[in-house]
């Protein structure tokens, strides 16, 4: 007698074995990322590879243009993406009722390139700010590289930085690669610092906080233990300018260099002087 075979059975081996590819495929994917994620922090402590990073800003800070010969067609294409990015930022922001945002990067598009410039260098894969404001910045360090993440330490006292938050958060490319730290970077930083050992280093630093002096003071040196080992760069915003605001943060840079804790290697100044940063390194010998 011939038994007829349930058909059941068979489109549950079916189903089965679809699930089990596909779990896998989501295994290795993500051992695929952490994988590379460590593989590229045990190079980069490879000190080869430092000496290539900084080769590299070598390059940079050593030419008079901003988007020098070599790579100067990539980095005008990732600038004109940034801005692009950023209008739609601002759009989002009229549309949110924002019609007033603290001083940011944007009014300084001779900034925003050479930011652009040294964040686009392949040995920076994490930038870590103080002061996200409204996220202008954040879509210069976005723009830089795919893969780059971004970790910002802000007051939070505006209304609108929860809402250009919000509107980079909503781009799928960006969501998993910028996150926010609330709260005030004298307490937040030391923190963070803490968890050192279970974070990326910070291989470009950006402090662009409270311009106050003793919170720039305090943001200099608090952020060096986040600071990746050998290569690394750092960015103190408003020094060497005219602006009111630039006087504080320039007395903290000064009382650092002298303190033998950080070596300025370029400042920038705007053609009318009334803005200006400094590209530098902590000295990250105990
Ligand atoms: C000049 S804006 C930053 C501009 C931003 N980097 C850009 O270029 O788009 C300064 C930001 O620092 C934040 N801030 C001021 N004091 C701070 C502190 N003690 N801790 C953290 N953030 C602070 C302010 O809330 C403000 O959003």
């Amino acid at each position: 007698m011939k038994v007829k075979r349930n058909p059941m059975p068979a489109a549950l081996w079916a189903l089965g074995i679809v699930s089990a590819i596909a779990m896998a495929d989501f295994i290795l994917h993500r051992l695929h990322i952490q994988v590379s994620t460590n593989l590229f922090h045990v190079s980069k402590r490879n000190a080869h590879h430092a000496a290539s990073c900084a080769t590299k800003l070598d390059g940079l800070l050593a030419s008079n243009r901003t988007f020098g010969p070599g790579w100067a067609l990539d980095l005008r294409l990732r600038f004109r993406t940034q801005q692009r990015l950023q209008k739609q930022l601002d759009r989002y922001l009229v549309s949110h009722g924002v019609v007033w945002v603290e001083g940011n990067s944007a009014s300084y598009p001779d900034q925003q390139r050479t930011f652009l410039a040294l964040a686009a260098n392949p040995c920076v894969r994490q930038v870590c700010e103080v002061g996200f404001n409204a996220g202008h910045s954040a879509t210069v360090w976005l723009s830089a590289q795919p893969g780059l993440a971004v970790t910002s330490f802000e007051l939070g006292v505006h209304n609108y930085t929860r809402v250009a938050l919000d509107f980079l958060q909503s781009r799928e490319s960006h969501r998993r690669r910028i996150n926010v730290t609330w709260g005030n970077s004298l307490h937040t930083v030391p923190r963070a610092a803490t968890e050192a050992p279970r974070r990326p280093p910070c291989d470009l630093l950006v402090l662009d906080g409270g311009h106050d002096f003793r919170t720039a003071m305090g943001d200099i040196i608090n952020m060096r233990a986040l600071a990746a080992s050998p290569f690394h760069v750092l960015v103190v915003d408003d020094v060497y300018c005219s602006a009111d605001w630039c006087h504080d943060p320039t007395s903290a840079l000064e009382a650092a260099v002298n303190n033998g804790l950080v070596k300025i290697l370029k400042v920038y100044r705007s053609a009318d002087g009334t803005r200006g940063f400094a590209v530098a390194r902590y000295n990250m010998q105990p």
